[in-house]
């Protein structure tokens, strides 16, 4: 009812596949942003996070309407982006460990890589739910580029050739997928949702099919998954990279995947020489729609709701550990058993 849908918080997506499938270009288009550009090697080696309203989402799902009527109840999207390298398999396990679905990104000239299968059996174990983007449609010979299109516009625009080459590429990755024992369909053919993966094919250099792919996530987390989604009075929080920031001193960079998080808290979290306890000094974010691993002009705030990925500055931060949960002390718990707690993890 509309009552408890204003206490959903926003769901959490974890983007993973092999490495160059397109991870963060589909995040960069959905930004508007060239991040991929600026990595070392076009490599992501960190976890990323980029916070989206839902009214930037909105907007970008409006070519949907043409077909559905999308409804909006959360207050925005968090997606993680992970790392495609196989020498970073603990990202892409902590990555999907933080979230509430998966994109998992597969190139459509490669098919299922190897650490898309490793992402796969990662998903697989921790029942997490995933849509497949069925990447790189642009590069189909003879693609005419629909830019920002829903998918099924743009490809009833192709001459017979792409499209045939286009169905020929989706049926050979419904028979990869097969082989490791799941049925997948184009989303909008998929009639079971729950049982049968979906299939978003896209791309991330002209848009197509982004739409798509952010009105199929908030569909499936908004309708499937809302018990999840309940704000819990419990905070839960995850440091993803410790960093040094000019002016700042050390700062953690935080994923929140519940609860809400205030400057002043008093927080316990786990260090190479012991347990922290530390005073939030300030709550930084990036504008929204921007990674938070990119350097910027953050945004400060007196609180923070979950999901979101936040930078905390905070004396003591030194030698706190990347990975490591952060905690709460709130007004009936013991710091102390706090320290014993971060440190049994
Ligand atoms: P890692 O994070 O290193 O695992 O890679 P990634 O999955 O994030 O891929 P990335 O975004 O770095 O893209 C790899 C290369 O593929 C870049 O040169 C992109 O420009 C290109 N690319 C990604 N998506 C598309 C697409 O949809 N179409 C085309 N033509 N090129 C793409
Ligand atoms: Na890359
Ligand atoms: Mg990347």
């Amino acid at each position: 009812d509309a009552a408890s849908q204003k206490d959903l918080r926003s769901p959490i997506c974890a983007i993973l596949g092999h490495v160059d499938t397109g991870k963060t270009k589909l995040l960069d288009n959905m930004r508007k942003t060239n991040v991929q550009e600026g990595e070392a090697g076009g490599i992501t080696q960190q976890i990323g996070a980029t916070y989206f309203p839902i009214d930037m989402i909105e907007k970008k799902c409006e070519t949907m309407r043409a077909y559905t009527d999308p409804q909006f109840n959360v207050p925005g999207l968090l997606i993680i982006d992970t790392p495609g390298h196989e020498s970073f398999t603990n990202l892409r396990t902590r990555g999907s460990s933080l979230c509430n679905i998966a994109i998992l990104v597969v190139d459509m000239h490669h098919g299922l890589e190897q650490q898309t299968l490793e992402s796969i059996r990662l998903l697989k174990d921790g029942k997490t739910p995933f849509v497949v983007a069925l990447n790189k449609v642009d590069r189909i010979f003879g693609w005419e580029p629909v830019p920002n299109s829903n998918i099924r516009d743009a490809l009833a625009k192709q001459s017979q050739s792409v499209q045939a080459q286009f169905n020929s590429r989706l049926e050979a990755t419904k028979l990869l997928f097969a082989e490791q024992g799941f049925n997948s369909e184009v989303y909008y053919k998929n009639k079971n949702m729950s049982k049968v993966v979906s299939i978003v094919p896209t791309s991330a250099v002209t848009g197509e099919g982004v739409p798509d792919l952010l009105y199929l996530l908030l569909e499936l987390t908004q309708t499937r998954m809302s018990k999840q989604l309940m704000y819990l009075s419990e905070l839960e929080a995850t440091i993803l990279e410790v960093k040094v920031v000019e002016g700042l001193g050390t700062t953690i960079d935080v994923v929140l995947s519940n609860g809400i998080l205030h400057e002043g808290d008093r927080i316990v979290l786990c260090g190479s020489n012991g347990p922290i306890a530390t005073t939030v000094r300030a709550l930084l974010t990036p504008q929204p729609a921007r990674e938070l691993r990119i350097k910027s002009a953050y945004i400060r705030h007196k609180e923070v709701k979950a999901a979101l990925g936040v930078k905390i500055s905070a004396p003591d931060l030194e030698h706190a550990i990347a990975g490591s949960r952060l905690l709460v002390v709130g007004p009936d718990d013991d710091e102390e058993d706090l320290k014993d707690d971060v440190m049994d993890d």
